[in-house]
């Protein structure tokens, strides 16, 4: 009964469903281990539809018993729900059902988390409550009653009645099942609220369990009202409830969910403050508030047809929480992090056994497709259009889109014709980013005569599993040209290129210029381009467009590095001098400096070499990064102690961005200062840090040179009683061990009291912990691979869903070598070969092991 056999479901297998909902009541009698669903749900006919056939779905129910129009039935039931002859003429069904929330580990469906019930839903959790046509393009009213004799009980929508140990809610917008939400606990709010622009005053409450979050919730709902009001001015919409809810649990598999008027978040997602959370967390916070908050619009009252549309929400809701975070700190910064995010993320999976288009055409699990193709390649696709329409038509064309599909279940086409309309442009070769999956080389040849430069452009997508052919895509390249002494003499300039080839030329130039392509990353393409050192120095201290000059800098050590692990070179006085030039120009953001500093990851290396031909040694990688490290160190040996005194903020904490950058800066220098003083300022940071942005950079600091064993004791003697703090001290023990330590480190760490298995925030500490510890995790013993194979198993028959998120630490496996190849495979062949295993991690082994 619990796994159903794994069918293969096709997006041109698509049909509208058979009956539409008109309405839905639900009561829910909450036990622990005994929570009754009732449900009155009023079905008519789908005009529209292709078959009569009558089938809800329904996942581990206890059936108690159904009616139609009150006459009772004896459905068939499966695995997989409940089927029934039903009339062919609108009737009212009802079921009801018994659950376990207790029980429920895998955190899908409605669950306890530290005895407070919550349900989550996308994308099929709805059918572990009750039976129901649970996909996206069935949308209903909801009418939810409550019962348990808990203080505070939420679900979607306004409140309408409530006495003791009852409550009842209605929420007026048609949703989808998966946006349906319920929580009960002993919980505590902070209230707030927010009147839009129409005059509308919304409530809104950041609820947590009382006893320490309290204090965590306020930037939260600063958050929360600064999206609001940028949703109104950007985008021009309005919230559309009278109350906004959102609710903070420990258990959760994903950052945060989207509910109507009811978001639930991980707490990792929505509390902070600034003795337990980091400037990177607190602008994470930010961006997951405003992404959820947006999603009203694009997803809630525009949602997806089916989960193959699932770009359609999240690659525009990625793409505008971008925007907002740009318009609150840094366009040039936040440009940068994106595209290190997509290239660390998106061209991994590109690379590997998992690579799928934004738009997949075929899932055994949609839980599987959660990922940064959907998501971040998604957000970029959304980018393209808006550079080649320009700013003016994208926003005529998201207006239509809202007046034309308010209330739709919408697909990509309808996405796209929008911008057909409001355009006239014709974008069916657009659409091939939807559907062609990989990451697009762009190589460049220039050539220069008599006044004339010319850009040779080739544009080649290598081959992904199922697709080895690939069409040219629409690339807008956008380019700028420099003279000898970093003027600029052409501007940045959108080239349209459709070809697999194309020459563009830009006549009247009084000398050769240097090339500045693909500014502010405008295309998720990987540019190859034969530039010197020399050039690339130029562009490091030249460029006008941020992003293409801290990338110069990025490709100049990335250079550096391969030649380091291949030919044994030394770092050169040029490309050291560059580095130190930008972190000596005070004119420049600190934020912008602290990312020049930055080098590429080993993993990156690892990449790089794999895509130039070479099996990467994580263990020659690991040494050559460090040797670097300590070459930048020595070379800037005199500056940094200055910069770090510069970095100092004065006056109390504030996470915004130019103190975060600030810090930014300091940390990234303190870290280099450990190597040469033995960690003494870091040392020193961390007994006087009074925000864990520093406290937490300087125990790095140390960790990163096998000290700070006393550190990491004092933090944890001070934050035992703090659980995401401690999951910060879980992780960095594993992802700093000495590569040889690393395996036993995490294996340490999961006897350890506080290690719960059950809590995918811990979990994923330690094991997420070990996977980005490339050395470690790659170690030549296999001592990692094992160790995750171990636990994955283990994880498995409790949590699919994070089992088969934390599988993907082996998708890089074919770039090694042959022993370690081995390895990898007996442990994927392990964890394929377990029995009862689970549908969702069942096809990622299988997808992995190819
Ligand atoms: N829809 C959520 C988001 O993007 C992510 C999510 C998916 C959460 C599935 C839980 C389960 O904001
Ligand atoms: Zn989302």
């Amino acid at each position: 009964m619990k796994n159903p056999a794994p069918q293969t479901i096709y997006l041109s297998d698509y049909t509208p469903p058979a009956y539409l909902v008109d309405s839905v009541h639900l009561t829910f009698k909450l036990g622990a281990t005994d929570t009754r669903v009732i449900s009155r749900i009023a079905f008519r006919p789908n005009p529209d539809a292709t078959s009569k056939e009558f089938f809800l779905h329904g996942q581990d129910l206890r059936f108690i018993g159904a009616r139609i129009d009150g006459a009772p039935i004896t459905p068939d039931l499966s695995a997989e729900g409940l089927r029934y002859n039903a009339p062919d003429a609108p009737f009212v069904f009802e079921a009801e059902v018994e659950i376990s929330p207790s029980t429920n580990t895998s955190l899908e469906g409605l669950y306890m988390s530290n005895g407070m019930y919550c349900t989550q839903c996308e994308a099929e959790g709805f059918r572990k409550i009750t039976y129901y046509p649970d996909r996206p393009d069935v949308m209903a009213v909801f009418t939810v009653r409550i019962e348990g004799d808990l203080p505070v009980l939420l679900s979607n929508g306004n409140p309408v009645a409530q006495g003791e140990g009852w409550a009842e809610w209605h929420d007026p917008w048609p949703k989808p099942a998966y946006l349906f939400a319920l929580v009960a606990g002993d919980l505590v709010a902070l209230s707030d609220s927010f009147t839009t622009r129409s005059g509308r005053k919304v409530d809104l409450n950041i609820w947590v369990r009382p006893g320490g979050d309290e204090a965590k919730r306020a930037f939260g709902m600063e958050a929360l009202k600064k999206s609001m009001a940028w949703d109104e001015e950007v985008y021009g919409r309005e919230y559309d409830l009278d109350l906004f809810n959102i609710v903070a649990v420990d258990d959760f598999n994903m950052g945060a969910m989207e509910n109507k008027g009811l978001n639930i978040f991980n707490a990792s997602a929505v509390l902070a403050s600034p003795e337990t959370a980091t400037d990177a967390d607190f602008e994470r916070i930010e961006a997951i508030i405003a992404h959820e908050y947006f999603h009203n619009w694009t997803g809630n009252r525009i949602t997806c047809r089916d989960w193959f549309q699932l770009c359609l929400k999240e690659g525009l809701t990625v793409f505008r929480d971008q925007q907002f975070t740009g318009d609150m700190r840094s366009h040039a910064v936040k440009r940068i992090d994106d595209a290190m995010v997509l290239r660390a993320h998106q061209f991994r999976e590109d690379n590997g056994p998992l690579a799928h288009p934004v738009r997949p055409d075929s899932f055994v699990e949609i839980n599987n497709f959660y990922t940064a193709t959907v998501y971040e390649k998604g957000a970029e696709v959304i980018g393209m259009l808006k550079l080649l329409v320009g700013d003016a038509d994208y926003a005529k064309a998201l207006d239509l889109y809202f007046d034309r599909h308010d209330g739709d279940a919408a697909t990509i086409e309808d996405w796209l014709r929008v911008f057909e309309d409001v355009t006239g442009r014709d974008l069916r070769q657009f659409a091939r980013w939807y559907s062609q999956a990989g990451t697009p080389r762009l190589t460049v040849n220039e050539s220069y005569a008599d006044g004339t430069y010319q850009l040779h452009l080739r544009q080649e997508t290598p081959p992904t599993p199922g697709q080895d052919t690939k069409k040219p895509l629409v690339l807008p390249i956008a380019v700028g040209l420099l003279n000898e002494n970093g003027a600029e003499v052409v501007p940045t300039t959108v080239l349209e290129m459709t070809q697999a080839e194309q020459t563009f030329s830009f006549a009247g130039l009084s000398g050769k210029p240097t090339a500045s392509i693909l500014r502010n990353f405008s295309a998720p393409v990987i540019v190859k381009h034969d530039k010197t050192n020399a050039e690339r120095a130029f562009l490091l201290a030249h460029d006008t467009d941020p992003f293409n000059r801290w990338d110069a800098g990025r490709t100049l050590a990335q250079d550096l590095l391969m030649r380091m692990v291949c030919d044994n070179a030394t770092p050169d006085t040029g490309f050291l001098n560059g580095l130190a030039a930008v972190l000596r120009d005070d004119t420049l953001d600190p934020a912008f400096r602290a990312l020049v500093l930055r080098l590429p990851s080993e993993e990156d290396t690892a990449q790089a070499l794999f895509d130039a031909g070479h099996t990467p040694d994580p263990a020659v990688i690991n040494d050559v990064h460090e040797t670097l490290k300590l070459h930048i160190a020595q070379h800037l040996q005199d500056t940094l102690p200055r910069i770090y005194a510069d970095m100092t903020v004065e006056g109390p904490y504030t996470p915004d961005a130019e103190p975060a950058g600030k810090r930014a800066l300091g940390n990234a220098v303190l870290a280099l200062q450990s190597k040469l003083d033995g960690g003494k300022a870091a040392a020193q940071q961390f007994a006087s840090a009074d925000n864990m942005t520093q406290q937490l950079g300087a125990l790095r600091a140390l960790l990163q040179i096998a000290k700070g064993e006393n550190e990491l004791a004092a933090f944890a003697a001070q934050w035992g009683h703090d659980r995401l703090v401690m999951d910060k001290w879980f992780a960095l023990q594993v992802s700093l061990a000495p590569a040889d330590q690393a395996a036993a480190t995490a294996e340490r760490l999961t006897v350890h009291p506080d290690f719960d298995i059950k809590n995918p925030n811990r979990f994923r500490a330690v094991f997420g912990g070990l996977r980005v510890n490339t050395a470690g995790f790659h170690h030549r013993s296999g001592a990692g691979y094992n160790l995750l194979a171990d636990w994955l198993i283990r994880l498995d028959p409790l949590n699919p869903q994070t089992t088969a998120r934390m599988i993907t630490a082996f998708d890089t496996w074919k770039r090694y070598d042959m022993e370690r190849q081995r390895k990898i495979r007996v442990a994927l062949e392990r964890i394929a070969g377990t029995s009862g295993l689970s549908g969702d991690t069942n096809e990622m082994v299988t997808r992995l092991l190819g």
